[in-house]
């Protein structure tokens, strides 16, 4: 989970101590693409501000990883014949982002908005920007963004189906993330829940309220599993406190007893 690659960044910090002096993160690298565009002004040089900021960044998916092309070499780094694609146009961008969004592009292209796309229908930037991608979350469903082309009724409908998992998913990732403090493996369920919130946060994409409703419950119940595992273990957890409790507590009497039987022995002498 993302968590863990925190932790290995925790880990990794005095390594990485001197890398933090240059501006860039050692995971995105300081590109051809970055220093040329990053000294240009207006629109050539914005996207790298922009950028800088996005969970793209933060995961090493950098401009080259999006528009092609090579970052090695500054004279021919916009070359088509180093795969430089260029910008995208508007009817294009699902395709481009969807090269790794895959299931979500899958999702959105058989939606009404995809389905919509060309002729008013919103893509993957009107929602998400292009270069300031921030982590997906339900506020990015919000009446200032959601009217732009229509009312606000539907999209309110489908919110409030995925807010309540939402924050469901939020409270089983904390629960195991005090489990794991303890010294508890939670691999296995960690990754069950970073995958159910990945497909979870897929739905919304359908648009379609009946569907978001109907596969909410199946998450749901796919969480209380997953919850039953953890309140099993804090509850084991509990009785081998309770049962460490006894266990001091009768050596503690059995050493008050020897000292007893002791002192008694030696005044006898
Ligand atoms: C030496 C400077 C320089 C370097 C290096 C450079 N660019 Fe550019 N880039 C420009 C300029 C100038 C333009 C605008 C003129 C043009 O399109 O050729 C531009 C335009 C672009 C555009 C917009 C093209 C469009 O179709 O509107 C994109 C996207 C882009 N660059 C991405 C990149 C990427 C990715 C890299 C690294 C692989 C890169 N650039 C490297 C200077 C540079
Ligand atoms: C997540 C994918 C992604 C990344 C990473 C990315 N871009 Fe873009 N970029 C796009 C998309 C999509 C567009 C088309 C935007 C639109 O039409 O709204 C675009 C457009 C552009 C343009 C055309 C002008 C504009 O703003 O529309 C330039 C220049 C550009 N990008 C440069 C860069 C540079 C430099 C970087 C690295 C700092 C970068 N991009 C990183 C997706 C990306
Ligand atoms: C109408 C607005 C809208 C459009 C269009 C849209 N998204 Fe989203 N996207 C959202 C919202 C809202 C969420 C968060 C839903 C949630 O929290 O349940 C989201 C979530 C995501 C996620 C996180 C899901 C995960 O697996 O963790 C990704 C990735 C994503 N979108 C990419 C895309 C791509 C790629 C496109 C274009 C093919 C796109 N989105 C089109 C609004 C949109
Ligand atoms: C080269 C592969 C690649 C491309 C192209 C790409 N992304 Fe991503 N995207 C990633 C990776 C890797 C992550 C971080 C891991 C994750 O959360 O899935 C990410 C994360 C995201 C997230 C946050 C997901 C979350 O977990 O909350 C959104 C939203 C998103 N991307 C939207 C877009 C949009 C919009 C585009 C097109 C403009 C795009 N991506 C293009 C690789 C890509
Ligand atoms: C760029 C314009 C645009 C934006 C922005 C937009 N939509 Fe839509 N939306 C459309 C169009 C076009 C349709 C298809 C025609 C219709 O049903 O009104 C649609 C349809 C829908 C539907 C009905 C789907 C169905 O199958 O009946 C829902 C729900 C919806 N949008 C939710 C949202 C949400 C939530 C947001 C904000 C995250 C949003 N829309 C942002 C243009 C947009």
């Amino acid at each position: 989970m993302r968590r863990n690659r925190f932790r290995l960044l925790l880990a990794a910090w005095p390594l990485l101590f001197p890398l933090l002096a240059v501006p860039s993160f050692a995971q995105t690298a300081e590109t051809v693409c970055i220093q040329c565009h990053g000294s240009q002004p207006g629109p050539l040089g914005a996207p790298v501000a922009a950028w800088r900021t996005s969970i793209h960044a933060a995961n090493g998916i950098s401009c080259h990883n999006c528009h092609g092309g090579d970052p090695t070499d500054m004279a021919n780094a916009m070359n088509p014949a180093r795969g430089f694609l260029g910008a995208p146009k508007e009817n294009d961008i699902p395709a481009f982002c969807g090269r790794c969004h895959v299931g979500v592009k899958e999702d959105y292209l058989a939606s009404a908005h995809g389905r919509a796309l060309g002729h008013g229908g919103p893509q993957c930037v009107t929602c998400h920007t292009n270069h300031a991608v921030q982590k997906a979350t339900p506020d990015l469903i919000n009446s200032q963004s959601c009217s732009r082309c229509h009312d606000y009724g539907r999209a309110e409908q489908i919110k409030a189906a995925v807010v309540e998992t939402d924050r469901r998913i939020t409270e089983v990732d904390r629960s195991l993330a005090d489990l794991h403090r303890t010294g508890i493996v939670t691999k296995e369920m960690e990754d069950e829940l970073f995958s159910l919130r990945n497909r979870f946060h897929r739905i919304f994409h359908s648009v379609d309220v009946d569907k978001v409703r109907s596969q909410t419950a199946d998450f749901q119940t796919e969480l209380q599993k997953i919850q039953g595992h953890i309140t099993a273990i804090e509850a084991q957890l509990q009785r081998r406190k309770v049962w460490g409790g006894v266990v001091v507590a009768l050596l503690v009497c059995w050493g008050i007893v020897a000292l007893l039987v002791f002192e008694s022995y030696r005044k006898e002498k």
